[in-house]
């Protein structure tokens, strides 16, 4: 076998998508713009909910349930607080695997005031007793407990407070249909253009007071994997190389010198990438592969492949899904500097894939 699990460290990525609790320290927290007119990107999303939220204030009533889903790292909680933030109202934070008991949901919904937003991370992973709390709460703006066991149990219904639920997923396909049909709202989250990217880094950049310039800016953009996430974990340790080199401007050049360092090439695939793909080729003839087959080779779940690593790489067309497997495609070949040989065996490209339609539409 040409490789083994050691060979990576996925906990470590530093172009991973997920939230790593330095995301979160409170430089960090300061950087997530807190009003609409500050947040960038996501034009089509934006736009609608400017017209909701005015909409559901002129009404004085609260915004309607809203479904965010998208690869992870696109602003789905700083959306959220957004939200709350220009309804005037509180935020509740939580996650679906957070919430164990329908008690544990029960206390959240319960401690709502009029309007608030119940902000659910991972709603996916709810369990079912709990879900079925939400329907009556996001229906009727009510619980129904039991109490007591056996033939004297009955029913009490607890009346809410009206209050938004923003779900967060990665699919929306994940969701069931009762929990997913009750939002009122569905926004898909799309990966950012480079262009936005440096937008989101230069604003970031003032905010830490960094001096960057737009070359600079632009070499961490192109290398974050369209996620807001990994291009300001990037300018902080392009900040490092760039200060230990007593230069008082991150510009092209120590940002080029820094992420080659950091292994993390032009496109912003890191050596985790490159090597999915070469296992892809190497073990598998540039596949088709089937995705529960790759994620055993490279001791990953298959869900952190899907949801992970495969949005970008296919967003930049070096994979693609087929209904027979994963393939690299000519151009990731090309980028790996292997020669493409095509097998003829390939499947075609899956057009009817859930993910490809978007909801929203
Ligand atoms: N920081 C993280 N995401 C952002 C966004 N979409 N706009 C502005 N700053 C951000």
């Amino acid at each position: 076998m040409p490789f083994e699990e050691e060979d990576f460290d996925f906990e470590n990525r530093l172009v991973s998508t997920e939230a790593t609790p330095s995301d979160s320290t409170e430089t960090d927290l300061s950087l997530r713009p807190r009003t609409l007119e500050d947040y960038i990107g996501q034009d089509k999303v934006k736009s609608n909910l400017k017209i909701y939220i005015e909409a559901a204030k002129q009404r004085g009533e609260p915004l309607d349930h809203v479904l965010l889903y998208g690869p992870p790292g696109l602003g789905k909680t700083t959306l959220s607080s957004i939200i709350a933030n220009e309804m005037g109202v509180n935020l509740r934070v939580t996650s679906g695997p957070a919430i164990e008991k329908a008690g544990d949901l029960a206390a959240i919904l319960t401690n709502l005031d009029r309007n608030d937003v119940l902000f659910i991370d991972e709603i996916h992973r709810l369990s079912k007793v709990v879900e079925e709390i939400l329907y009556p709460a996001m229906e009727d703006h009510a619980i129904d407990i039991i109490v007591g066991k056996g033939p004297s149990a009955r029913s009490i219904r607890i009346e809410l407070n009206p209050f938004t639920l923003i779900g967060a997923t990665t699919r929306a396909g994940q969701l069931t249909t009762p929990l997913r049909d009750r939002f009122g709202v569905l926004f898909k989250l799309e990966l950012y253009t480079p262009e936005q990217l440096a937008q989101i880094v230069k604003r970031s950049a003032s905010i830490l007071n960094i001096s960057i310039s737009d070359k600079g800016a632009f070499e961490i953009a192109s290398r974050s994997r369209g996620t807001p996430r990994i291009a300001n974990r990037l300018l902080k340790r392009v900040r490092d190389f760039a200060e230990v080199s007593g230069k008082r401007e991150i510009d092209d050049s120590i940002a080029n010198f820094a992420l080659q360092r950091l292994e993390i090439d032009k496109l912003g695939l890191d050596q985790i990438d490159r090597k999915m793909m070469e296992i892809m080729i190497r073990i598998y003839d540039g596949g088709p592969v089937g995705l529960d087959t790759l994620a055993a080779t490279l001791g990953e779940e298959s869900v952190t492949l899907e949801d992970v690593y495969e949005p970008y790489l296919m967003q930049i067309g070096f994979i693609s899904r087929t209904p027979r497997g994963r393939c690299v495609t000519k151009l990731g070949y090309e980028h790996l500097g292997i020669p493409y040989t095509p097998s003829g065996t390939r499947g075609q490209l899956d057009i009817f894939s859930p993910e490809v339609g978007n909801p929203n539409e």
